[in-house]
């Protein structure tokens, strides 16, 4: 008898492990998929192959799972797989779950101790060729892209020094070149970062070693054509933290620590970086950063305090969304100035939102347009059976950042919309023109239903449906086909 696990913070039991690995070809389609739609969009999220050993251990600890839409002459396919990671494997050879809570390894069963604890499960990466599963507790893992068959740690020929590497690295799209960086670089706890330069064939030719004033959880970066930054907030460990309880989650928010943006020159090294001292704003996602004159200028998703309701607060005190709701904000810093803090705007201040996506193909450049999914609570309906407990994602933004507008395209009451990503008509199309695609839970058909969204009209234009549920994704990625080349 199979266990069925429900998790409490994902969605009630609509995302219970399937353990399916395998796809549908020609999948049913609503309404149209575009013919100029050919590429993959691939998806990257956690499954629980085997239920957590603590109750209350949160979504980041489920296992990854890799998955394609395949678009090619108005048809798709799908197919999904679990990241076969060591744990993984491990587990699924023991036929249940031997490590411990997120990212403690105090409560790992003895068998798995100095095995690989990472789930990559966070965000697909494709660059010189090839495609990561990432996880910014470990290094990627290389998943062929037509099989999505797991081919193993990647080091980068042995150059990845760092024992970490973000899941957001971001790609210069006018010289190739992927920046990345891994922290907790040297170990769990430890405060070094490790940033990379990788140039279009996917080598890595620069390293950069810094010390950060305290650990955080680095979880994105954003790259203008002179810099790269990273956001650094205090959701934190320690070593003793880690060690005083197996049940001790790896992150808590500590209130009293201030924020930091590291600030390092593309073309500078370790004695050319900055830690510029602001208020403890978390910036979980960025969306570009650009340079104008001796401002940099960054714009992402930001919240005041803690973003996850799951990680607990050092003083005790509960989560709210009044504070840990995230806001698309832009922040202006002062090269020049040596002094600390940046500039603030909360631009869209009504919608609150943690995953928003741009037209990549703009990453350093001057751009226009930010995609959001969020929570319309005028138009909440009664919530579907089997639904998640916090509010679905029921509208898909586009957010105009030079005029302060937006469009936006209600989802219904049915069910809940997840990343969505943004996929160009053509490499030659202006920024905007393109596709927003991303997976609706459709609660009440219990099953997943993918959206194709035209981004300038904000409408939908087809939806390919799926006679099952799918792992909920935490990223995706777009690739043309010209990218990744497939025969159809
Ligand atoms: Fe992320």
């Amino acid at each position: 008898m199979v266990q069925r696990f429900g998790d409490k913070h994902l969605g009630g039991d609509f995302f219970q492990t399937l353990r399916f690995e395998g796809g549908i070809d020609d999948c049913e389609v609503l309404g149209e998929i575009p013919s100029d739609l050919h590429g993959t969009f691939y998806r990257l999220g956690g499954d629980w192959a085997y239920p957590p050993k603590y109750p209350h251990d949160v979504p980041f600890s489920a296992d990854g799972y890799i998955s394609m839409f395949r678009f090619a002459n108005g048809r798709v396919n799908y197919k999904g797989r679990f990241v076969h990671t060591p744990r993984y494997l491990a587990n699924r050879k023991a036929g249940g779950q031997l490590f411990g809570i997120y990212r403690n390894r105090g409560g790992d069963d003895p068998s798995v101790r100095g095995l690989s604890s990472t789930m990559s499960n966070t965000t697909p990466v494709i660059h010189a060729g090839k495609l990561f599963a990432t996880k910014e507790d470990a290094r990627p893992y290389e998943i062929d892209p037509h099989t999505l068959e797991t081919r193993g740690e990647y080091d980068f020929g042995g150059k990845l020094t760092s024992l970490t590497f973000t899941a957001h690295p971001k790609i210069d799209p006018e010289t190739g070149e992927m920046f990345a960086f891994g922290f907790e670089a040297t170990g769990e706890a430890s405060t070094d970062m490790y940033l990379y330069t990788i140039d279009r064939s996917g080598k890595i030719t620069k390293e950069v070693r810094v010390q950060a004033p305290y650990v955080s959880e680095n979880h994105d970066m954003a790259i203008s054509k002179t810099h790269v930054v990273i956001p650094h907030f205090p959701l934190t460990t320690t070593r003793e933290w880690l060690a005083a309880s197996p049940e001790n989650l790896h992150w808590y928010w500590d209130e009293r620590l201030p924020g930091y943006l590291l600030v390092v020159p593309r073309n500078g090294d370790a004695k050319d970086a900055r830690w510029i001292k602001g208020p403890p704003h978390a910036m979980g996602h960025t969306l570009n950063a650009t340079t104008e004159g001796s401002k940099l200028i960054l714009e992402g998703t930001v919240s005041n305090a803690n973003p996850y309701p799951f990680f607990p607060n050092r003083d005790g005190s509960p989560w709210t969304p009044m504070t840990g709701g995230a806001t698309i904000r832009r922040w202006v810093i002062d090269l020049d100035s040596r002094s600390d803090g940046w500039e603030e705007q909360n631009l869209f201040p009504a919608q609150s939102g943690g995953l928003p996506r741009m037209d990549d193909r703009f990453i350093t450049l001057p751009y226009r347009y930010a995609y959001l999914g969020y929570t319309d609570f005028s138009r909440l309906g009664p919530p579907s059976s089997g639904a998640p407990s916090f509010p679905p994602t029921n509208t898909l933004g586009r957010f105009d950042l030079r005029s302060g507008k937006s469009e936006t395209l209600f989802l219904g009451d049915s069910g809940s919309l997840q990343e969505a990503c943004f996929a160009p008509r053509n490499a030659k199309a202006p920024e905007g023109s393109g596709y927003l695609l991303g997976v609706l839970s459709n609660f009440a058909e219990r099953r997943s239903e993918l959206l194709v969204v035209d981004a300038q009209k904000m409408q939908e234009v087809g939806r390919v449906i799926l006679p099952f549920q799918i792992a909920a994704q935490v990223h995706g990625a777009w690739a043309p086909h010209a990218q990744v080349p497939f025969e159809a």
